[in-house]
């Protein structure tokens, strides 16, 4: 029987799906979430999976993407618990994670945070062995060194989101103090992520004017105008 669709579309070639550019994100908490719409809006992707073990919420963050599909350019969404959707992902984002329990120090979390990293690695590298890995979980510098060893990939294909965040807030809060969109701050923090990263004083510029030129004492404790304080708000 001729249905509408029948009707509508003929199909004159055998069509294949072909996916050029398939991510995974596994963790759907808000930062998960937070990575699919950035992707989903950019057309990042040609293909965008969600894996949680959560499955109740993996199905309605899924459902909300997808609902969405009008307003993008690229909305192939599919979600499981189950890694085998992931394969031959390029890329494979990790936010997931063990929620901090009650009286639980930060070094139980960072072994349990381990221990999931333990199951989740070898799933992702058994059916995405060329994928590169993004970490964002935390303790993210450890936990990046984690998968790196776990996977068994080369240096390359294991990246951590680092400092990112912190260098983004510390040019917004620039930005703040000096009324200047922070696109035109620049600046970096490095190190760890945490309270142990640095920022680099000598490199903060606003559209190529170094403020070190204007303020030689920029950062440290002499500096009447106490910039630290960007800082140490991160
Ligand atoms: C473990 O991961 C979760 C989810 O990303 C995070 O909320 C938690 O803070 C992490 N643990 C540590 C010790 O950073
Ligand atoms: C990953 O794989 C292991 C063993 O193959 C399994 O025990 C585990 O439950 C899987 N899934 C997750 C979410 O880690």
């Amino acid at each position: 029987m001729a249905t509408i669709k029948s009707e509508l579309i003929k199909n004159f070639a055998e069509e294949e799906a072909i996916h050029h550019n398939k991510i995974s994100i596994v963790g759907t908490g808000s930062v998960g979430v937070a990575c699919a719409i950035s992707i989903l809006l950019k057309g990042l992707s040609d293909e965008l999976v969600l894996v949680d073990v959560d499955e109740g919420k993996l199905k309605g963050e899924t459902m909300d993407l997808q609902h969405g599909s009008p307003f993008m350019k690229m909305p192939n969404i599919v979600s499981s618990k189950d890694y085998l959707v992931t394969a031959n992902s390029n890329l494979v984002i990790i936010t997931a994670g063990a929620r901090q329990k009650k009286g639980e120090t930060r070094l139980d979390l960072v072994q349990r945070n381990v221990s999931i990293f333990k199951l989740m690695i070898p799933n992702i590298t058994q059916y995405s062995p060329h994928c590169k890995l993004l970490i964002v979980t935390n303790p993210v510098d450890i936990l990046t060194y984690v998968a790196w060893k776990l996977s068994g990939f080369p240096k390359n294909r294991v990246i951590g989101s680092g400092c990112n965040l912190d260098s983004a807030r510390f040019r917004y809060f620039i930005g703040q103090r000096l009324g200047i969109h922070s696109e035109s701050c620049h600046g970096l923090i490095l190190g760890e992520h945490g309270d142990s990263s640095v920022p680099v004083w000598s490199g903060v510029n606003i559209a190529g004017v170094p403020l070190k030129d204007l303020n030689p004492d920029i950062g440290t404790d002499k500096d009447p105008e106490q910039w630290e304080n960007v800082h140490k708000k991160k």
